[in-house]
């Protein structure tokens, strides 16, 4: 297949290729296209063909469920209850419209009890539905003009890190879709919030741009899913997506932490012994720290205080060491401020929960 490239200037939206892009879509086809979070890829979530396409391009496990992307509010009714009787908490209606006052559009995704429409080819076989609106004009004018609802996962090769450049959609997807959609570098980096609505207690599933507490102002209590934290490594996450071993780089990663000074020597010493064995090394540090390291490849992922920084640049990161074939990759620790929950949540997942602590 060959697949259709399409620049966008976001200052000046082409409202023809938009059009053309949405009717590919309404006929079944698949189009990329730029999120506020990462690069989506997107189909008619209303058409369970649709949403096989998806799975095959991305080589993805069809038990894990995509997001449904709309452009309004109202558009939640179709496609999902927002009736008490279906839900164990009180109030969900107000509820919901309190989030998407304060969220959308924006990088929160929000699960709710599907209606019959969504096929269960697009959740996945579950009886919920994942539901976002995304602050991203391209994608907005996207979402209109396919017919108001699409599905649309991440547009990279499952295990992939998820791409947050054109570029990242074209290496994964060219060829296995029909267009995509260049409106430049995406703002925020990493994938949205998933807060679950359909249990007793809201509950974030995936820790995204919307913080806890955040969504604790709108909410009141809020907990949050403990298999994604990292803490208890056993735990089985309530997303099926984050089970999967995903954003994965093709080296081994492992991330170190304790006192600056500590990890730098230790980070060194192994990767003078990873060289002498002939493999090629890399290190992900705080730009502060980039002098300090001695690796094939040492990349700088922002300074400390600047996590927004961190989270835009960590899966081009990813890639760039899989394109040098760097075989084993050591990464300091991020968990500071707004962002750092997001931001080791995926670096933990992308070295398989590899945490070497010089402090214990
Ligand atoms: O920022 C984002 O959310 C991006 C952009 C494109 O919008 N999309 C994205 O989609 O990250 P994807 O498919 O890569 O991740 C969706 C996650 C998966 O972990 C999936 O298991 C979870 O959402 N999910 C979807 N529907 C669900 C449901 N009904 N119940 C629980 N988890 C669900
Ligand atoms: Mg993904």
């Amino acid at each position: 297949m060959d697949t259709f490239t399409a620049h966008i200037d976001r200052e000046d939206i082409d409202e023809e290729i938009i059009r053309k892009a949405g009717d590919v879509i309404r006929y079944g086809g698949l189009v990329a296209f730029p999120t506020e979070t990462v690069y989506g890829l997107g189909g008619d979530a209303l058409n369970e063909n649709s949403s096989e396409r998806i799975y095959a391009a991305k080589g993805r496990p069809s038990d894990n469920p995509l997001i449904v992307h709309i452009a309004d509010f109202d558009s939640i009714e179709a496609i999902a209850s927002l009736d008490d009787k279906d839900y164990p908490l009180p109030d969900i209606g107000g509820k919901v419209r309190a989030l998407n006052d304060r969220f959308w559009p924006g990088p929160l995704t929000i699960i709710l009890k599907k209606k019959d429409i969504v096929p269960y080819k697009t959740t996945g076989g579950l009886d919920t539905v994942a539901i976002r609106m995304p602050h991203d004009d391209i994608a907005l004018g996207l979402i209109r003009a396919s017919g108001g609802y699409i599905a649309a996962p991440s547009a990279n090769l499952s295990g992939r890190p998820s791409p947050t450049k054109a570029s990242h959609v074209i290496e994964d997807m060219d060829g296995r879709i029909d267009m995509i959609l260049d409106g430049g570098d995406v703002d925020i980096g990493l994938e949205s919030t998933i807060v679950d609505m359909t249990e007793d207690e809201p509950a974030v599933l995936r820790p995204g741009a919307i913080t806890v507490n955040d969504l604790s102002k709108v909410l009141g209590t809020v907990i949050v899913d403990p298999a994604v934290l990292g803490i208890d490594t056993h735990a089985v996450p309530r997303a099926p997506g984050m089970r999967y071993r995903h954003y994965a780089p093709k080296g081994e990663l492992a991330i170190v932490k304790g006192e600056e000074d500590e990890v730098t020597e230790y980070i060194n010493s192994q990767c003078a012994a990873a060289k002498s064995d002939l493999l090629r090394t890399g290190v992900i540090c705080a730009d502060e720290h980039v002098l300090r390291y001695r690796a094939t490849s040492v990349k700088c992922a922002g300074r400390r205080d600047d996590g927004a920084f961190t989270a835009r640049r960590l899966y081009a990161v990813l890639r760039e060491f899989d394109e040098e074939q760097i075989d084993v990759i050591y990464s300091e620790s991020f968990d500071e401020g707004r962002l750092g929950q997001a931001i080791m949540n995926r670096l933990l997942k992308a070295a398989g929960h590899k945490v070497i602590d010089l402090s214990k």
